[in-house]
């Protein structure tokens, strides 16, 4: 998608179709809308004042011209009420405007978008939208040769194009495109994006970017004693990987080094305690969690921050066989602690431990792991808010309050010492799952936290709900949502400036 500017008067701009925004109970259209309007013959006003047009947020109403302004066509978005707008209405009403120019097939658009609070900086959200909403993630349909992408987006603004307005777009692009890499990642079916494939993309990320990186194989991950990781890893005949990435980007020593660690489970069988068939297929979406890791570090090495980031990503899958990790199985971490795997369903945690650990050996100060570690986490809060819990309520507010910045909804669960309950085992250190069905994402979190030094300030984020949009959005196709990338984005930034 190529982005310009221009500073001419909307009805003059040579292109296809002119994109205007509308809000809910307004009296007066914006200027730029009503010189429009005023030279359509009122068609908004009057669409407007019959009711046909209620300006809802994502609603849509597309005009054609008959040659009274030059874009031949107009597509009039309505945004809601303006006193409810923010930057996460307007990043998915730019969404929503680039899926439905997409699906109308409509290659080349302006956008006269207006906002209650004007602010450059929206260029970017616009940008980042605008990209996240045109993801399609059908990739493997064989693409009819007619269908065309929407390539050509200007902007109509008020003030000419300068450095300021050029550094945000192109933030908007890679935000929006590193998302979109990852959506790809989660993609991917399993037969394709095996845990050799998420490797070499690493590899190659690595390569391009000259980040630092080191793989662990199977026998190297034995060898240091990542007992639990190699338990799940067994039951696989595909090799397994536990990888670590590293962006070396501070410029003064004493800076913080943020460590991120992302469940990366290609598929998830459930193992031996197998899953049910039904969307079952689905499971390949369980490496999400390094999917997010493995694009913010492609984003911070595009961006360069002043800031350590270190990803560490557990890569395996999750099956059924001769040699799979068997309920009941006592299995060593790499801290010496061991634990009793009733339910191989729970591989998540598993391979966690050791990942989590590995990654406290890398000089981090601060850890956030990411990971579709429960179906529990649906239950309690739906699949639009991920949950979160941790060992430092400080830590925690930050990330949730950088995920408020961001517009991915993030909400605290509890992690009382009592639930510590929950992890006994009559033969090991720990049981990773309770002895009945009871407080399930917390359960999880609880049995992560067991693997993390009480110094290290640690957020889980549980994106078992938020990972897989079910059903279509006006702002986002059913799949995978790259979640999690902007809020660690928001974080790296105001550590970078700090
Ligand atoms: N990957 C799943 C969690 C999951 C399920 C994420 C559905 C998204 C949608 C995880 O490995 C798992 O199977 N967890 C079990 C834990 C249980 C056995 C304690 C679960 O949530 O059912
Ligand atoms: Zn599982
Ligand atoms: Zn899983």
């Amino acid at each position: 998608m190529k982005f310009s500017i221009s500073t001419l008067s909307p009805e003059q701009l040579k292109l296809d179709t002119l994109v205007l925004n509308i809000f809910e109970g307004d009296q007066n259209l914006s200027p730029r809308v009503a010189q429009i309007d005023q030279a359509l013959d009122s068609v908004i006003s009057q669409g407007l004042k019959n009711g046909e047009i209620k300006a809802k947020l994502f609603e849509s109403t597309l005009i054609y011209t008959f040659g009274k302004i030059t874009p031949k066509k107009v597509l009039v978005l309505g945004s809601g009420k303006s006193s409810e707008f923010d930057s996460a209405k307007l990043t998915k009403l730019a969404a929503f405007a680039g899926r439905t120019l997409a699906k109308k097939g409509i290659t080349q658009a302006g956008l006269c978008i207006s906002t209650p609070k004007p602010d450059l900086r929206e260029m970017s959200l616009m940008v980042e939208g605008l990209l996240t909403g045109v993801f399609d993630p059908a990739i493997y349909v064989s693409k009819k040769e007619d269908v065309k992408d929407l390539s050509d987006v200007v902007f109509n603004l008020d003030v000419p194009t300068s450095e300021k307005v050029e550094a945000e777009i192109t933030n908007g692009v890679q935000v929006g495109e590193c998302i979109n890499w990852a959506r790809r990642l989660v993609a991917e079916p399993a037969n394709i994006l095996t845990p050799q494939r998420v490797v070499e993309e690493a590899k190659s990320l690595a390569t391009e970017f000259d980040l630092e990186i080191e793989v662990l194989d199977e026998k190297q991950a034995r060898e240091k004693g990542m007992g639990a990781f190699c338990a799940i890893a067994s039951g696989s005949d595909e090799p397994s990987f536990m990888v670590k990435l590293a962006y070396h980007g501070a410029k003064s020593p004493k800076k913080s080094v943020l460590g991120l660690v992302g469940k990366g489970v290609t598929f998830d069988s459930g193992g031996i305690s197998i899953k049910p068939s039904d969307k079952m297929e689905e499971m390949k979406m369980d490496m999400a969690g390094a999917a997010t890791v493995l694009s913010a570090m492609r984003l911070v090495a595009m961006t360069k921050p002043n800031i350590d980031v270190v990803g560490v990503m557990p890569i395996t899958e999750n099956l059924p066989s001769g040699k799979s990790v068997r309920p009941g199985d006592v299995v060593k971490a790499m801290n010496g602690k061991t634990i009793e795997v009733i339910n191989t369903d729970a591989e998540g945690r598993v391979v966690l431990a050791d990942a989590l650990l590995w990654s406290q050996e890398m000089g981090i100060t601060h850890l956030i792991d990411l990971a579709t570690l429960t179906g529990a986490v649906i239950s309690a809060l739906g699949y639009e808010v991920s949950g979160v819990m941790g060992n430092n309520q400080e830590w925690l507010n930050k990330i949730i309050e950088h995920a408020n910045k961001a517009g991915e909804k993030m909400w605290q669960l509890p992690s009382f010492d009592l639930y510590k309950e929950l992890l006994k085992s009559s033969i090991a250190d720990y049981a990773n799952v309770p002895s009945s069905r009871q407080a399930g994402s917390i359960a999880g979190a609880m049995f992560l936290s067991e693997f993390v030094a009480p110094g290290i300030p640690w957020v889980h984020i549980d994106i078992g709900g938020t990972a897989w949009l079910n059903s279509e959005k006006p702002y986002m196709a059913k799949g995978p949502t790259g979640v999690g990338l902007k809020t660690i984005s928001s974080l790296i930034n105001e550590v970078a400036t700090n």
